[in-house]
């Protein structure tokens, strides 16, 4: 969401003048776009701050100048504390103020003290953003849905992207109309709690993401549909038939489930058990039976026993997942978790997160050897490292190296895998994948 916001940020700073450049040392403007999730990722935009302010002075006795500029979810919960920490820094603002840019850099500019905007208003920064300039890429990103009302103790995202909203469907269908029309083939939308996306519908009522997802799939050009990341609570019959009947929808699908415990996953507030974890997926395998799961799991969250953790393993074993993000957990101030008693020790979070990712990594090699001989349709929507090497997605979201044409660049086209690694795979060009190519289906 992060990368959709930061382009949102340039559409709106182009209308000012600006133009994005890769390199910091002669921007007339740098903004971090930053993440608070976990203490690791709050602790680079300190870090990096301070690199900042180094080619800032530098500017500064060239005669030039740079605005330093904060923005997302560490400029929501820091606030004025990273003005005080980094006083070089001219603007903190949060994810729901983009649209205010424009007058944010003006006072910036204007510059006597630094400007502070970490509201959140009440109409939808989404009224007031130009429609997305271009699509950087033949994949994009849209966020159909933004915050979250779930609160898990662990969690700081309903602290800095606040309450839950759904966007219209309309405004839905018309970005992702524009999107297409500038060229994207696959849309992913967004959201940090996208399946429980309810906007108003055309006709006045509120729509699922299901419905949402059918309505796109009608969109001419748009060849590909995903959606991250899903709440297993929120997942409901219309999703699930939308994975059995839209072949547009991707076979794969990001579910979090955090842990495998019953007793952790009361303690996170997260309103499913390993039992209803389990069925949800047989269910969904069954609508759609050539499905894949990814997840995300917290290692060492309070109280967390081995004999917890140990429920963790059986469940992977028993899901089974092609790809996961897992993570030791990290206290964020002011979430319950944060003060419960019992905090696992470091050394004890070290070893079972180790674990966990040895098996995650084992069952990750497993799907991408299997891979090999099937006829996968990918968008190759990058250049390799070597000449005449193209790198694109594969319908479960693995990097797929091949050889290939410079006329292929941005072609969703068909690949027989050759080869399958730890983190991706290889294949050979087939033929031109026509839209029948997206099922992610079986050679
Ligand atoms: N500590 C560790 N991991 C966390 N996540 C969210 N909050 C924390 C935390 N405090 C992880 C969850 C979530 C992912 C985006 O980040 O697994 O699904
Ligand atoms: Fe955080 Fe996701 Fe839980 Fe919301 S549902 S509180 S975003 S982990």
């Amino acid at each position: 969401m992060n990368v959709y916001d930061s382009a949102r940020m340039v559409d709106v700073l182009v209308s000012l003048g600006f133009v994005s450049t890769e390199r910091p040392d002669d921007a007339d403007m740098v903004i971090l776009n930053t993440c608070h999730i976990r203490e690791k990722a709050a602790e680079k935009v300190y870090s990096e701050l301070g690199r900042l302010r180094l080619l800032k002075e530098a500017k500064v006795r060239a005669g030039g100048r740079m605005i330093l500029a904060v923005a997302g979810c560490v400029a929501q919960a820091e606030g004025a504390e990273i003005l005080e920490r980094a006083p070089h820094v001219d603007m903190v603002f949060g994810p729901q103020t983009y649209h205010r840019l424009p007058e944010m850099v003006a006072r910036a500019s204007r510059a006597a003290g630094a400007v502070l905007d970490t509201d959140f208003p009440a109409d939808p920064k989404f009224d007031h953003l130009p429609a997305p300039g271009r699509a950087e890429a033949r994949a994009a990103f849209l966020t159909v849905q933004e915050g979250c009302d779930k609160f898990c103790t662990f969690c700081v995202v309903p602290y800095t992207r606040g309450a839950e909203y759904s966007r219209p469907v309309d405004a839905v269908v018309a970005e992702a109309e524009h999107l297409t029309g500038a060229g994207a083939c696959e849309i992913t939308l967004l959201g940090q709690n996208v399946n429980c996306y309810h906007g108003e519908g055309p006709d006045g009522r509120e729509w699922g993401l299901g419905a949402l997802i059918r309505r796109l799939a009608e969109i001419e050009g748009l060849e590909r549909i995903r959606y991250t990341t899903s709440y297993p609570a929120d997942v409901d019959d219309e999703l699930i038939a939308a994975h059995a009947e839209v072949p547009k929808l991707m076979p794969f699908l990001h579910l979090p489930v955090q842990s495998g415990s019953d007793r952790v996953l009361a303690a996170m507030n997260r309103r499913h058990g390993a039992g209803d974890y389990r069925r949800l997926t047989e269910k969904l395998r069954n609508a759609r039976p050539d499905l894949a799961l990814s997840s995300d799991f917290i290692v060492g969250f309070p109280g967390e026993t081995d004999d917890d953790f140990r429920a963790t393993l059986r469940l992977v074993e028993d899901v089974g997942f092609i790809q996961a993000y897992s993570f030791k957990y990290s206290p964020r101030p002011g979430t319950p978790a944060a003060a419960m008693p019992d905090q696992v020790e470091d050394a004890v979070k070290g070893e079972r997160l180790a674990e966990l990712q040895d098996l995650l990594n084992r069952q990750q090699l497993a799907f991408n050897e299997a891979c090999v001989g099937r006829v996968m349709p990918v968008l190759l929507d990058r250049r390799g490292r070597r000449p005449g090497q193209m790198v694109g997605r594969s319908p479960y979201m693995q990097p797929v190296h091949t050889e290939a044409s410079e006329e292929s660049l941005g072609a969703l086209v068909a690949l027989r895998i050759a080869a399958g690694y730890a983190n991706s795979l290889s294949g050979d060009v087939v033929d031109r994948a026509g839209p029948a190519m997206n099922a992610g289906n079986p050679a």
